[in-house]
């Protein structure tokens, strides 16, 4: 996603237009809208309503839609062939200056749209004033705005699928590496290192599901209902949205000029894309520190201090935990907003864009920089395993130890619990006493020993050695079957 310049960066010096005769109220200083007004807009007005700023990012989809519209005229003799190729090329010239950072925005230039439709007048001259025919900026945002979503979308769910990628191959080159997994954050059982890591692979692959179902959802297109109510004049949104390469075209004006659904779960997909990287992040703060010590970051995904000289800090992963509260927050303000909006198009609906775009900018960021932190990261085998030898994360291997000999679980929990505690009473080692208990014995105090109960986990989706290589494969086919859909 290409990044857009903060309304700070952009110096629009408005002038107030108020006065009749100020020289930008003739001519090109004009709003699209002049004609019904007497004075031109206040300076307070156009700096508080603007959206140029940050929508000028859509600048390619603008045109595409515009394109469409004009060839769509043509097609039912609103516009001469030769008008739609005087336009037709007036918006190749704007796309080319778009894309050289050559076009020049005027004071008057509101949004994107107004920008474009404003320069394809001054380039194609009375063919450009018929490229508004039968519609309305908002039937034209809500297309720009699908348009973006449709590309943008697929960018980062590509993205996600190289992270997904990135962590199968750490996990296939972490062999029989073990950890402690946890519940409460307190050591539990052993878990594979390659099970901990796909883990998250999983939820990802939800992460892009939803992405392209989202994407799916949102694949119709809304040109042709005007500014609420469609058109007295003979336009055809079949062929446009055909030209488009939309999937679908509206049903109903109102509900296609003020639909904001797609918007709100893009957001949201993105919000929970945010979350799990969020949850990687935090584990990847707490194996860097000393206090685990389970793995170590690249010095070129690490940050240093400014005034601890031994610091090694692992901003990336936290910034991921960081800017998750932002994407909520972009989730949370766009549904305040759209609540209670009668229908059709309110100015409210402006403020769909800036949650949207810094989404998207942010998870793309993020998956980026926890790719690369992930791929170049070492971990460190001994402290992981160290910390999961720990005897009583045995204890329920144990106690299925005694129902394979017919004990009730409940029974089996109260008998190893109890060896537990006294163990953690310094009677003795867990091994010890369970070897010294007849229920239990040399047989069950092996269980005990290091590496073993990693490889009791062996029930279908399990996190041992046994089951791995059926996950790897269903990761694998997911895998090969997300590409597909992405495009890759
Ligand atoms: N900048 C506006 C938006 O983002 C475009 C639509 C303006 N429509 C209008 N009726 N003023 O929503």
């Amino acid at each position: 996603a290409a990044h857009w310049p903060l309304t700070s960066e952009i110096s629009q010096d408005w002038t107030d237009m108020t006065d009749p005769q100020h020289p930008d109220r003739s001519g090109d200083g004009q709003t699209l809208w002049h004609g019904r007004f007497a004075g031109g807009p206040a300076e307070a007005l156009m700096a508080y309503t603007v959206s140029l700023p940050f929508d000028r990012t859509m600048w390619r989809d603008d045109i595409d839609g515009s394109a469409a519209h004009v060839r769509g005229l043509a097609r039912v003799g609103l516009l001469t062939d030769a008008e739609r190729d005087d336009v037709l090329s007036a918006l190749d010239q704007v796309s080319d200056e778009m894309e050289s950072d050559t076009f020049v925005f005027v004071e008057s230039d509101e949004d994107v749209h107004t920008a474009v439709e404003r320069r394809v007048t001054e380039l194609a001259g009375s063919a450009g004033g018929k490229l508004h025919t039968a519609r309305s900026r908002n039937d034209q945002v809500a297309t720009d705005l699908r348009l973006w979503c449709k590309r943008e979308l697929l960018v980062v769910a590509r993205s996600i699928h190289d992270l997904q990628s990135v962590l199968l191959d750490r996990a296939l080159g972490s062999g029989d590496t073990y950890l402690p997994g946890y519940t409460h954050l307190q050591r539990a059982q052993p878990v594979l290192l390659a099970h901990h890591l796909l883990a998250h692979g999983w939820a990802l692959a939800r992460d892009v599901d939803r992405l392209l179902a989202t994407r799916d959802r949102l694949d119709v297109s809304p040109l042709g209902a005007g500014a609420l109510a469609g058109s007295s004049l003979p336009i055809d949104p079949e062929g446009n949205a055909a030209d488009l390469g939309f999937a679908a075209v509206f049903d109903n004006s109102l509900d296609a000029v003020s639909d904001r659904d797609f918007v709100a779960e893009a957001v949201f997909d993105l919000a929970l894309v945010g979350i799990h990287l969020s949850r990687i992040g935090e584990e990847w703060v707490l194996w860097t520190s000393g206090e685990f010590g389970f793995a170590k970051l690249d010095d070129g995904y690490a940050t240093g201090s400014s005034m601890l000289p031994q610091k090694k800090n692992p901003d990336i992963a936290e910034h991921a935990r960081g800017k998750s509260g932002r994407m909520i927050g972009n989730l949370t303000g766009l549904l305040a907003t759209h609540k209670g909006l009668p229908l059709a198009y309110n100015r409210d609906l402006q403020e769909d864009k800036e949650p949207l775009f810094d989404s998207v900018e942010q998870v793309t960021l993020a998956v980026a920089a926890l790719t690369g932190m992930i791929a170049t990261a070492t971990f460190v085998p001994e402290a992981m395993q160290a910390a999961a030898d720990e005897e009583t994360t045995a204890a329920t291997d144990l106690a299925e130890y005694l129902v394979r000999v017919g004990v009730p679980f409940r029974e089996a929990h109260a008998i190893v619990g109890a060896h537990v505690r006294a163990a953690l009473a310094g009677e003795g080692s867990l091994s010890d006493l369970v070897a010294a208990d007849s229920r239990l014995g040399p047989d069950a105090a092996a269980l005990v020993g290091p590496g073993v109960g990693v490889r009791m986990r062996t029930s279908r989706g399990a996190a041992g050695p046994e089951a791995l290589p059926l996950q790897v494969e269903s990761y694998r086919a997911m895998l090969a079957r997300d590409a597909e859909r992405l495009g890759l």
